[in-house]
């Protein structure tokens, strides 16, 4: 795998953990972070190696801190629109990885952490997390998915609140009101995020992926068409030799082996 720096990329038991690694700016994206998660995002997806992608941030004091405040300080306004769609197109590509992905949030996760974090399909915290989109405090907007993800996510009213406010949330509030799947001790958490990866790991691999693009793809369609799709995608599975398996494992009352097929 190519090596990148300000990214590190461990591989093991078919778990990806991606570190952004950047600590003295608090993990802070700046075009070279990005560009970096633009180039491993494309070769993660290929990768026969991950079938599940941790995501988290280098040291206990933050996940990522947002874009890169200095560099953003003197665009004008074409330069804002272009690093917002770079960002955007990166954040899509996460977001529509063919492996499910967990971000572990290890600390501060505001602006365009908070939005990484939203791109992954779960998130787990650990308690010192703390999240935000503190966008209107600098005179701009949330502008790597935040408007749309964090809205999708928590309801329109609650991403209003968060974001008109800029207002920095714990953990607590974070799990109550659906940012965050879980939290727990920042000791034990890449370990919870790894069991959860475990626990994918054992099911369907193809059936998982099925799985993501149907609620992925779903949420942009209207229910009628969002259900068609489920029911094609629910179809397509039957022809799989993991079906078969999945099924007569049950029957013989044993452990399901699945291959992938
Ligand atoms: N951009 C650039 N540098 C950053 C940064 C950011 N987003 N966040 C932190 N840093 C840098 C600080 O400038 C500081 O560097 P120096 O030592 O060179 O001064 C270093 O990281 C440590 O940060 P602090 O000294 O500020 O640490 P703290 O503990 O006092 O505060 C913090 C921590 C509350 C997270 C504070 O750093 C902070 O508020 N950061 C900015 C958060 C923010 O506004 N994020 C949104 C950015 S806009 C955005 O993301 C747009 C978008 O949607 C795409």
């Amino acid at each position: 795998m190519k090596q990148y720096e300000t990214l590190l990329i461990e591989k093991k038991d078919g778990i990806g953990t991606l570190t952004i690694n950047r600590p003295k700016s608090l993990n802070a994206l700046n075009s070279q972070v990005l560009q970096e998660l633009h180039d491993a995002f494309i070769a993660i997806d290929q990768d026969k190696d991950i079938h599940v992608l941790i995501v988290t941030g280098s040291g206990e004091k933050a996940f990522v801190a947002g874009a890169d405040i200095k560099e953003m300080k003197e665009k004008h306004a074409l330069a804002g629109r272009e690093f917002s769609n770079f960002g955007n197109k990166v954040f899509s590509l996460l977001d529509n990885l063919s492996q499910p992905t967990i971000a572990a949030v290890n600390g501060f996760a505001l602006g365009g952490g908070c939005e990484l974090a939203l791109a992954c399909d779960i998130r787990i915290g650990s308690e010192n997390a703390k999240f935000g989109q503190p966008e209107v405090g600098l005179g701009i907007i949330p502008g790597f998915g935040g408007t749309q993800r964090l809205s999708r996510l928590v309801g329109p009213a609650k991403a209003k609140e968060l974001i008109y406010t800029g207002k920095v949330i714990k953990s607590e509030e974070a799990e109550t009101i659906g940012l965050l799947n879980a939290v727990v001790p920042i000791e034990e958490l890449l370990d919870e995020a790894n069991k959860m990866a475990t626990m994918i790991l054992k099911q369907a691999p193809l059936a998982v992926k099925a799985s993501k693009e149907a609620i992925n793809r779903g949420l942009e369609m209207d229910l009628s068409h969002a259900l068609a799709l489920e029911a094609e995608m629910f179809g397509i599975l039957f022809s799989t030799e993991d079906q078969k398996e999945g099924m007569t494992a049950f029957t013989e009352k044993r452990k399901a082996t699945f291959k992938n097929k």
